[in-house]
């Protein structure tokens, strides 16, 4: 089993050919909500690759809400954990051009929970073969679920994204750490490189379509990502980070886990919005069997 404590999103994704500049409009050629956030992204990856997986978090009262938590139910993961509070739902502002996006959160319902959404649910993070945390709910709801899985020895992915230096503290309690490479700079200076030596076999840099990066315990690892067929690359940090915690619940050792995760990356990036191209254990199989991007 496998417990994603995190951020629930709509997104709300416009595509345009270009960014506008600042008091220009243009006209855009794409709109769609889809549902996101880094939790709820990284659940549906998991889930699909065939992980019994629980989420932790929570929804407004509105119709998003309501969206939010059938998609989840839909992709087979249990929601007992997500409440519903009064207000909005976070909903994610994703202006997409080529290649490239920009992304506003507004956190609403997210940030309405605090350490107790943790404590409520301490048994289920007990019963987890591995957690995973992102930064987009409150940090004293991280913090008491890295503390929490630290005191019944649950292991725990912290995806440290968006970049927050708060998350500094959070360090020490976490089994592994994945930051891709502006998260690391924010958390270790642009001399990240020499952090990996610090956390063998727990950071984990991930570098886009070049794969990822780890110390492990005797020298430095580079496993290469995948070639892939761009259409969109929001939630590609989340299909790693979902399909990460699957391959190590899977008993995998890390470079192999690392290896599964970038092949299942480079797939979610190929179709428009967040949770979409989540691929199936057959797909990333398939991957790993094609060639690396070089
Ligand atoms: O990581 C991608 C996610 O970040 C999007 O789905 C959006 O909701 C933002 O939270
Ligand atoms: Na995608």
């Amino acid at each position: 089993m496998i417990t994603v404590v995190g951020s629930m999103n709509m997104d709300l994704v416009v595509g345009a050919p270009r960014f506008p500049k600042q008091g220009e409009t243009i006209l855009g050629d794409l709109f769609a909500t889809a549902p996101g956030g880094k939790g709820a992204n990284q659940a549906v990856a998991a889930a699909r690759l065939g992980g019994n997986v629980h989420m932790i978090g929570a929804v407004g009262n509105d119709a998003f809400g309501v969206e939010l938590l059938t998609t989840l139910r839909g992709e087979g993961i249990n929601t007992a954990g997500v409440s519903r509070t009064k207000g909005m739902s976070g909903i994610a502002n994703i202006l997409l051009t080529e290649g490239d996006n920009r992304i506003i959160v507004v956190p609403g319902a997210n940030h309405t929970i605090g350490p107790e959404q943790a404590e409520a649910f301490e048994q289920q993070l007990a019963a987890s073969s591995i957690v995973i945390v992102q930064l987009e709910v409150p940090l004293d709801l991280v913090t008491r679920t890295l503390e929490l899985c630290r005191s019944h020895q649950v292991p725990v992915i912290l995806n440290p994204a968006p970049a927050a230096e708060a998350a500094r503290n959070l360090l020490a309690l976490a089994t592994y750490i994945t930051p891709n490479e502006t998260e690391a700079e924010e958390l270790f200076g642009p001399a990240w490189e020499r952090a990996l030596e610090e956390y063998p076999n727990r950071l984990i840099v991930t570098l886009g379509k070049a794969g990822a990066r780890f110390f492990n315990g005797e020298r430095h690892v580079s496993v290469k990502g995948f070639a892939a067929e761009v259409a969109d690359t929001t939630g590609a940090g989340d299909a790693f980070n979902g399909a990460l915690g699957v391959a190590l619940s899977e008993g995998m050792e890390l470079r192999e886990a690392i290896r599964f995760a970038n092949a299942a990356a480079s797939l979610s990036v190929e179709k428009i919005g967040a949770q979409t191209g989540m691929p199936e254990w057959a797909a990333v199989v398939e991957r790993l069997s094609q060639g690396h991007s070089g």
